[in-house]
Parts: C-alpha cells; structure tokens; sequence
C-alpha cells in the first residue's frame, strides 16, 4: 500500500480528484494518510474533514526561522508514515533541506507543458495568462519529481490540451484541470503504486 501525503494551499481541487479516484477504486493500493496545509483556510482542510482523512495546518510565520518549518513539515510527514509526498497546488517554494528528506519521493503537478510556461512566477492563472499572451494552441499539464529547482525535476507524465478561441486565463485553466490534471495525478499515483515508476525517476 503506498501512502502519500498530500501537500496543498488552497481549493483542493486536485487532493479531491484523487479521494474520488480511490473511492471509486480507478486508483488502487494507496491511502492518503495526511493532508498538510500551509492556509489555515484552505478549502482543501474542509476535503480532508469531510473525507475522514487526517489533516494539519503548518504556517511559516509560525515559526522563528525556515529550518524549524521545514522540521514541523518533515515531521508530520514523517509520522504520518508517508512514502510519497504529493504537491497539489502547495504554493510554498520547499527548501533544499525539505527536498532532501523526502529524495526522489516528492512529486508536484504543474498546469503547462513543461519546459513551458514554468519556473519562478509562473503558479495559478499567471500560467495560464502567460500561455494566451503567447499564442499557444496547446498546453497542458506536467507531473515531474520535485528537485531543487522550480519546475526542474524529471517529467513522469504530461497530458495535452488545446487552447480555443475565445479562451480567458479562467476559461483555460478550468479546461487544463478537468481533462489534464485531475486524470493525469491519480494516473501517475497508481503508476507509483504499481511500481511502473521507480521514485526518483522518470
Ligand atoms: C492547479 O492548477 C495545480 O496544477 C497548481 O495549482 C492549482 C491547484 O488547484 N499547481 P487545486 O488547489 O488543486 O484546486
């Protein structure tokens, strides 16, 4: 049974596409067992609630420096017996002492095709608004192992989506989740789960 742990800041979108996906057993032999946010608000803490999953709040201004946050992260991580760690829409940039605790066994889900429209500043609708300024007919989503850099790691999966007329950075980022993303993370968990993807590799 793999056991991941899923990292999020905000709606959850993605941490529900993959509750829904082992409820209805498309994604097999794994348990979410922690859902860690760093917004005591996040709609996603209310997902986790309602779906009987544990979950905690850990907030950098909380604590005095980066090294203690990165330890109440671990920790939690750690004794929730986490083999995988999911970043689904977790907007804090990890640390090179996070990525090393949990090497090879981070994954993150990214809504272009990278190396597109990635990097520093590139999160939410700013992806989506810099994939329309450029005229793209084709974006997507990316899930890759998290190293680090930003938007760095080996690629696992990528799925494609066509950008139509008339699309605003709403309209496009709607589409990206609902035919890329919310198939392609639970896709790439039940290939971790299946071992078909070695962690650390592509
Ligand atoms: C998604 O577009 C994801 O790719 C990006 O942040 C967004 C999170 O959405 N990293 P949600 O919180 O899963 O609804």
């Amino acid at each position: 049974m793999l056991k991941i742990a899923v990292l999020v800041s905000g709606g959850g979108t993605n941490l529900q596409a993959i509750i829904d996906a082992i409820r209805e057993k498309r994604l097999t032999n794994t348990e979410i067992v922690l859902v860690l946010s760093n917004k005591a608000d996040a709609k996603a803490l209310q997902r986790a609630k309602d779906n009987g999953i544990d979950q905690v709040c850990i907030r950098k201004k909380d604590y005095v420096n980066q090294s203690d946050y990165d330890h109440a992260m671990i920790d939690a991580i750690q004794n929730a017996g986490a083999d995988l760690v999911v970043l689904a829409g977790f907007l804090v940039v990890l640390s090179s002492e996070f990525v090393t605790a949990f090497s090879g066994r981070i994954i993150n889900i990214h809504p272009s095709l990278i190396p597109s429209f990635c990097g520093d500043g590139f999160y939410g609708l700013k992806v989506h608004e810099a994939a329309l300024k450029r005229g793209v007919k084709v974006t997507g989503a990316t899930v890759h192992f998290v190293d680090d850099g930003t938007d760095t790691g080996p690629i696992i999966m990528q799925k494609a989506v066509d950008v139509l007329d008339g699309d605003t950075p709403e309209i496009l980022q709607r589409r990206v989740m609902e035919e890329a993303e919310w198939k392609l993370l639970p896709e790439v968990i039940q290939r971790i789960a299946d071992g078909k993807v070695s962690l650390g590799k592509s």
